[in-house]
């Protein structure tokens, strides 16, 4: 199958499109606009495989779009903006990306005809106190982050019903795995911990999260492509739920770092406390997280300390200075 995928510099894209090229012998073009987040350097080892094609321009660019869909059978997307935290801040990157180029990606994939999937996240249900979310959940998003990707999913749904077209929704819990930005808690506190950082856990650290795989993650979205029904929405959740800080534990156990660097910090705004995820519909269609936890973040931990050559640039350039805007104080 001829792929688009946009957003595929990123983490999860780059390991989605790596998946489908050597286990499913796909061919991808990648469309991405090499924002902060993404680096072509995620693709190196695909850049030379069979109709292998990188075009840099956001999806919001009608021309660069109806370029880099030409020949194409299907479209996934995973551009976006992707950080709570940023959404804060600045909402308007993700009302722009999210809203108006989820658009204009979904408008030239029905000019083509095209299936088209939608990578979202369990955040569009908001939070949830005991048990899990359901494809069937109400959404009740509580961030700028949140709302803006439930507003793309709800525009993906609507050109399912009004167009007929082939769209699909994959909603994921929160990935964690090789590739990921400094600025998510999982790869920020691996990276603080090797540099005796302190490691900054918000409020009482006790909010859950429903940890996933990035290469389940990715095989889920590949099983939707495949074998999911257009119209309907799956959600991928991981086999494991953990505390912050169980998990920010787990990492000073690993990376044999002192616990002393915990240090308590202002709560985020409109924190959630809990996200977790029923999977029932995606694993009838036969996908099934393999990954669990406590080996996934033990190989996450050493391909970070591994590979400094990936994180060295980011954690010395622009970075810092989000890191000191964002925790009020310099990076070691
Ligand atoms: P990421 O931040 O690592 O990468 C995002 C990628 O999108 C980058 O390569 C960036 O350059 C690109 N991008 C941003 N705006 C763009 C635009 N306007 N046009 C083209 N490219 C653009 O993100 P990620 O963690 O890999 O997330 C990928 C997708 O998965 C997102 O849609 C996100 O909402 C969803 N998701 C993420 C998680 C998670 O835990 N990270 C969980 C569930 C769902
Ligand atoms: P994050 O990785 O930003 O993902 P999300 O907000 O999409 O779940 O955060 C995961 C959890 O970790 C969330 O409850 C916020 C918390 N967190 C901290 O306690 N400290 C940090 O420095 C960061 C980045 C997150």
């Amino acid at each position: 199958m001829k792929l688009l995928v946009a957003g595929a510099a990123g983490f999860i894209g780059s390991n989605f499109a790596r998946i489908r090229v050597t286990e499913h012998g796909d061919e991808v073009t990648i469309l991405d606009k090499l924002t902060y987040a993404g680096r072509r350097e995620n693709l190196s080892d695909l850049e030379d495989t069979p109709g292998f094609r990188f075009v840099h321009a956001g999806i919001e660019d009608a021309a660069a779009v109806a370029d880099a869909i030409d020949g194409c059978d299907a479209v996934v997307n995973f551009a976006a903006e992707t950080h709570v935290d940023r959404s804060i801040a600045e909402p308007d990157a993700f009302v722009q990306t999210h809203s108006v180029g989820t658009y204009v990606l979904l408008e030239a994939a029905r000019e083509q005809q095209l299936r088209y999937v939608q990578v979202s996240t369990d955040e569009v249900y908001g939070s949830i106190e005991e048990g899990s979310f359901t494809e069937e959940s109400p959404l009740a998003p509580s961030s700028p982050y949140s709302a803006t990707k439930a507003g793309a999913d709800l525009l993906v749904s609507g050109y399912h019903h009004t167009y007929g077209m082939e769209s699909l929704i994959v909603r994921g819990s929160n990935n964690y795995g090789s590739h990921q930005y400094p600025e998510k808690l999982i790869p920020l506190m691996i990276l603080n911990a090797l540099h005796g950082d302190p490691l900054p856990v918000y409020g009482d650290g006790q909010q859950v999260r429903n940890w996933i795989h990035a290469t389940d993650f990715g095989r889920a979205i590949g099983h939707v492509l495949d074998h999911g029904v257009p119209g309907e929405v799956y959600n991928a959740g991981g086999p494991d739920e953990c505390a912050n800080l169980e998990v920010v534990d787990r990492v000073i156990e690993l990376t044999g770092a002192s616990r002393d660097l915990i240090t308590y910090v202002t709560d985020r705004p409109g924190h959630d406390r809990r996200y977790s995820l029923s999977s029932e519909k995606v694993r009838a269609l036969g996908w099934e997280p393999r990954v669990f936890f406590a080996e996934g973040l033990a190989e996450t931990v050493a391909w970070y300390r591994d590979n400094e050559a990936w994180w060295g640039p980011i954690r010395s350039g622009d970075y810092r200075a989000y890191y000191e805007r964002q925790y009020g104080q310099a990076l070691g």
